[in-house]
């Protein structure tokens, strides 16, 4: 029974979904374990465009269950009309999808309350998804979070509500944001909902007993996670791997593998440091080539080139031991191709992320510059049909990372995939 957790790499939309979707043909089921509708996981099967939000993105194999764990936060109004689209695509959810009771439950009041927060720090601002994620984590730590289990039972649910309002509000503005109508809603989303929650824990145990492979889909990135990303510049969940095993209920001697998901280049939503972006005319074409627009929010994404002193760092901080490197067809027509190294801070050099926010924003990557292959890889489908100056990109990449890349995304479709002989994703999940 392996279980395999995939994560991102670098600061959110690396082509998780992508990659979760491709393995999912060798699993039985698909854990999200945290986040929540800020996470935008695009899928695209035979030229379909799949954007998913809280749904792990092994939902389009009718056959695998699908877990939305108790780490995530979810929107339950947001989950349901992700649930109708996906229904009026032609996909089923009924029989293979299931919700944790355990996980937490954003309120009206956590978007208002993300929005005020926001608009408050002005240019400060985190440049957050404004889903409610940060205030929802807020009320899980400070213990007055409502759950999924406690929408079942109206009067617990008008209780914890009650309380939640009383001690959030009495501390912050005094003002309840919303009605009562709140209450009416989620019952009723709670009864729409109902047959998909369950003790998703006791549920993945006996799969794993069962003999069942799964994978552990994070959502975001390892430098947005709240312990080791950039912070305050990052989200308000354990989107690494360690997050895997609170947000799922497995523990991690159940671990078999972990697989970072890196984009060729870099792309970061938001504000926060990011020593290799471009602002000129690269940093556009990547994000042409790219399609680099936020699939929740639509914003223009920051671009720029591959951090290998921040992929460095993800690799430790996740144990990660094999890589799927995406995006590498952005690339194609670029002349020259610059990988970020190590930095130079204060005349010195320096090859790792420091804690301190304002050196890091100070900190000038080192350039080394790899010719570009100048062709279109994108019809490729076999590792060693990539041209030479591509695979010694891959192969630097390597290096750089101190990780094997398993795996190359060369286009956003399922067959846009190559898989590089005798790695260790091979050993994880056989054929
Ligand atoms: P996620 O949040 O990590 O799942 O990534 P997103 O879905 O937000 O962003 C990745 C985008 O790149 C999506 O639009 C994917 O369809 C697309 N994509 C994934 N892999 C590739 C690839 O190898 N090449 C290209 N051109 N697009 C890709
Ligand atoms: P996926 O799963 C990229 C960013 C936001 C903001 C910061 C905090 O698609 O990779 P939040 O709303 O979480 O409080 O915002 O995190 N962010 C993402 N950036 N991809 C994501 O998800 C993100 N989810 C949140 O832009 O900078
Ligand atoms: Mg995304």
């Amino acid at each position: 029974m392996p279980c395999v957790i995939v994560v991102g790499g670098q600061w959110g939309d690396e082509g998780k979904g992508k990659i979760v979707d491709h393995l999912t043909a060798r699993a039985q089921g698909v854990v999200r374990y945290q986040g929540g509708p800020n996470a935008g996981h695009t899928v695209v099967v035979d030229g379909r465009r799949f954007a998913l939000r809280h749904l792990p993105s092994g939902i389009l194999h009718p056959k695998v269950l699908s877990i939305v764990g108790n780490g995530v936060v979810v929107d339950p109004a947001s989950l349901l009309q992700e649930i109708q689209d996906i229904r009026a695509a032609g996909v089923q959810v009924d029989a293979n999808l299931r919700i944790s009771d355990r996980a937490h439950v954003i309120l009206p009041e956590h978007r208002v309350l993300d929005a005020q927060s926001e608009d408050a720090k002005g240019e400060a601002k985190i440049g957050t998804t404004r889903r409610g994620i940060g205030p929802a984590y807020e009320s899980k730590v400070a213990r007055l979070g409502v759950r999924m289990a406690d929408l079942r039972n109206p009067q617990v649910f008008q209780d914890k509500l009650a309380a939640y309002r009383s001690a959030r509000f009495r501390r912050l503005t005094d003002q309840p944001t919303t009605d009562d109508k709140t209450q009416e809603a989620y019952l009723e989303y709670a009864q729409l909902l109902e047959p998909f929650i369950t003790d998703t824990v006791e549920l993945l145990h006996s799969r794993m007993e069962a003999g069942d492979r799964l994978l552990f889909e994070g959502a975001q990135g390892t430098l947005l996670d709240l312990d080791h990303g950039t912070y305050p510049f990052v989200t308000s969940s354990n989107s690494s791997a360690g997050g895997a095993c609170t947000g799922s209920g497995v523990g991690p001697a159940r671990v078999t593998g972990v697989l970072g998901v890196f984009k060729a280049y870099c792309s970061r939503v938001g504000s926060g440091p990011f020593p290799t972006e471009q602002k000129g005319e690269s940093g556009d074409r990547i994000r042409e080539r790219g399609r680099e627009y936020g699939t929740v929010t639509g914003r223009p994404r920051r671009c720029g080139w591959f951090d290998g002193v921040l992929g460095r760092y993800a690799v430790k901080v996740n144990s990660m031991e094999c890589a799927a490197l995406t995006l590498l067809d952005v690339l194609d027509e670029f002349e020259h191709v610059p990988v970020a190294v190590a930095y130079e801070y204060q005349g010195g050099r320096i090859e790792s992320l420091p804690a301190d926010l304002e050196a890091f924003a100070r900190c000038q990557p080192v350039y080394e510059v790899f010719p570009g292959w100048r062709e279109s890889i994108t019809g490729v489908r076999r590792f060693e049909d990539l041209p030479v100056a591509c695979r010694a990109y891959v192969d630097r990449m390597e290096k750089l990372l101190q990780c094997e890349v398993g795996l190359v995304s060369v286009g956003p479709d399922r067959e846009q995939t190559l898989r590089r002989a005798g790695n260790r994703l091979e050993r994880w999940l056989p054929e």
